[in-house]
Formats: structure tokens, C-alpha cells, sequence
């Protein structure tokens, strides 16, 4: 059986991801800032299995990772979902501390993940959570969309440095139906619109392809952020 761990497993994306590769019957590890929203999630799900442990702290990505591989003798991959936008705001404006905060967890988060799971043992694959936020600029997300077009490239460099060994690739959703992005679909109708399939992504949605890039059909798949929009970009 194989072994997933994915980063802000609590809800959203990372939950949908999780209930994904739980049902196809891998060993899935989750993780939180908080207990109790851990707590709560294991409870409704106790498939599941889980660690309390920030994106941006590296003792905590370490301590996961090994822990992982001592309880269950392996780690297959690694999802670096976790993210944040505290920053809302023109770049030129916003408070140092909040683009440092976001660029903390989006960016530099996944290369502690990424390199404590390699470090630990990591075997087949990383996939970051990207954004279309990173392929091109908005108003209002500057210092968020600047993180993910470096996770962008970092997700290609990582996949040079890694093989042969682990594959790494990423996606980059649009907006999708999440606690994360509320302020984007406060107004569904004109969010929806801006998608030419005329609605927002649903977290499921984005885990189908998670799942996908992951799993051994996608095994000549590496250096790839596969857009996953509702046609937003067109
Ligand atoms: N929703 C969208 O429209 C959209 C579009 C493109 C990309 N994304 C990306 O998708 C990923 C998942 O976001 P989502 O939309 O599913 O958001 P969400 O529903 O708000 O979930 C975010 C998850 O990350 C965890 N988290 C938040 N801040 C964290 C931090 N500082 N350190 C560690 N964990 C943290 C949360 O868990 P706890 O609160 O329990 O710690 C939660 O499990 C993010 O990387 C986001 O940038 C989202």
C-alpha cells in the first residue's frame, strides 16, 4: 500500500485530495496548524491520519516526515497544498510582514517539505499546488501571485534536480470553490462568468488531477504545472 502526505489537509482542496486517495486506498497522512481542526477531520474521517505542523516550519516538516516513515516504513508522495493569502492589497502597498508571511508559506514552505521527504526517504513523486495567480498578474493578489509563479519554476527545477529518481509537477487551478478564495467568489455569478465554462472549480475538481499526476499513470510526467482553469485563461 502506498503512502501519501498532504500538507493543510483540513479542508478544501487538501481534504478533497486526501478522500481521494484514501478511496483508491492509499495510506494518507494530512496535516494542520491546529489540533482541533486535525482532531475534527480524523474523527469524520478515520481513514485518514494526520500531524499538527505549519507549512513554514521546517523542524515540524522534518519531525512529520520521519515520523511517517517510521510508523509506516515509507513515503511514496509528497502534496505541498498548504497555502495563504493574508496580503490582499497592491504590492507596492501591502505590509512587508504579510508578503513575507506569504511568501513563507507558499514558497519556501514546499522546498522545506520537499527537501525533509527527499531527505527522509521520499520514493516517487511531489506535487505542488500552484495557481494561475502565477502565470498572470492580478490586481489586489500581487505578493500571493508573485509566491506561486516562483512555485511555478521551483516546481520545474526540483523536477531537474530529482530525477531520475522522483518525479515533480504541479497544477494551477483558477478559482476554486474554498475558504481560501472566498473574497474571489463573494459574487458567484460574475466569478463564475469569468470562467469560460461559466463556474467556479469545486475541490474535487482539482483532486481528480492531484490524484492523476500522482498516481503511476502519470509516470513520464515530470517538470509539468498543468493549468486546471474552467478556461479562465482563454
Ligand atoms: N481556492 C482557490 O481558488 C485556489 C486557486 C488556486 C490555488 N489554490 C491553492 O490551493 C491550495 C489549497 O487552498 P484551498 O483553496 O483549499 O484553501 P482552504 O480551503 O482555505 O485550505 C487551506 C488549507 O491549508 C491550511 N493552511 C492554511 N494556512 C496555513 C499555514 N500558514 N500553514 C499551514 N497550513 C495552512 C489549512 O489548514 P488549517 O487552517 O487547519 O491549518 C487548510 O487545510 C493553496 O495552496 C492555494 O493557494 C487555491
Amino acid at each position: 500500500m502506498k503512502t501519501v502526505l498532504i500538507t493543510g489537509g483540513s479542508r478544501g482542496i487538501g481534504l478533497a485530495t486526501a478522500l481521494r486517495f484514501s478511496k483508491e486506498g492509499w495510506n494518507v497522512y494530512i496535516t494542520s496548524r491546529k489540533e482541533e481542526n486535525l482532531q475534527a477531520v480524523l474523527k469524520d474521517h478515520p481513514n485518514l491520519k494526520g500531524f499538527v505542523a505549519k507549512a513554514d516550519d521546517i523542524v515540524a516538516a522534518s519531525t512529520t516526515c520521519q515520523s511517517i516513515i517510521e510508523e509506516i516504513g515509507s513515503l511514496d508522495v509528497l502534496i505541498n497544498n498548504a497555502g495563504t493569502n493574508p496580503s490582499a492589497g497592491s504590492i507596492l502597498e501591502v505590509e512587508l510582514s504579510a508578503i513575507q508571511k506569504t511568501w513563507d508559506v507558499n514558497l519556501m514552505g514546499p522546498l522545506m517539505w520537499s527537501r525533509e521527504a527527499v531527505k527522509a526517504g521520499l520514493k516517487d513523486s511531489i506535487l505542488n499546488v500552484c495557481s494561475v495567480g502565477g502565470i498572470k498578474p492580478s490586481h489586489f493578489m500581487g505578493a500571493y501571485n508573485v509566491s506561486k509563479a516562483g512555485l511555478i519554476y521551483m516546481t520545474k527545477q526540483l523536477a531537474m534536480e530529482l530525477a531520475p529518481e522522483i518525479r515533480v509537477n504541479g497544477i494551477a487551478p483558477a478559482v476554486v470553490k474554498t475558504k481560501l478564495s472566498e473574497m474571489l467568489w463573494a459574487d458567484e455569478e460574475t466569478s463564475s462568468n469569468l470562467h469560460a465554462l461559466k463556474r467556479l472549480g469545486e475541490p474535487e475538481d482539482i483532486s481528480n488531477l492531484i490524484y492523476f499526476l500522482s498516481s503511476e499513470e502519470a509516470s513520464w510526467i515530470t517538470g509539468e504545472v498543468v493549468t486546471i482553469d474552467g478556461g479562465f485563461l482563454l
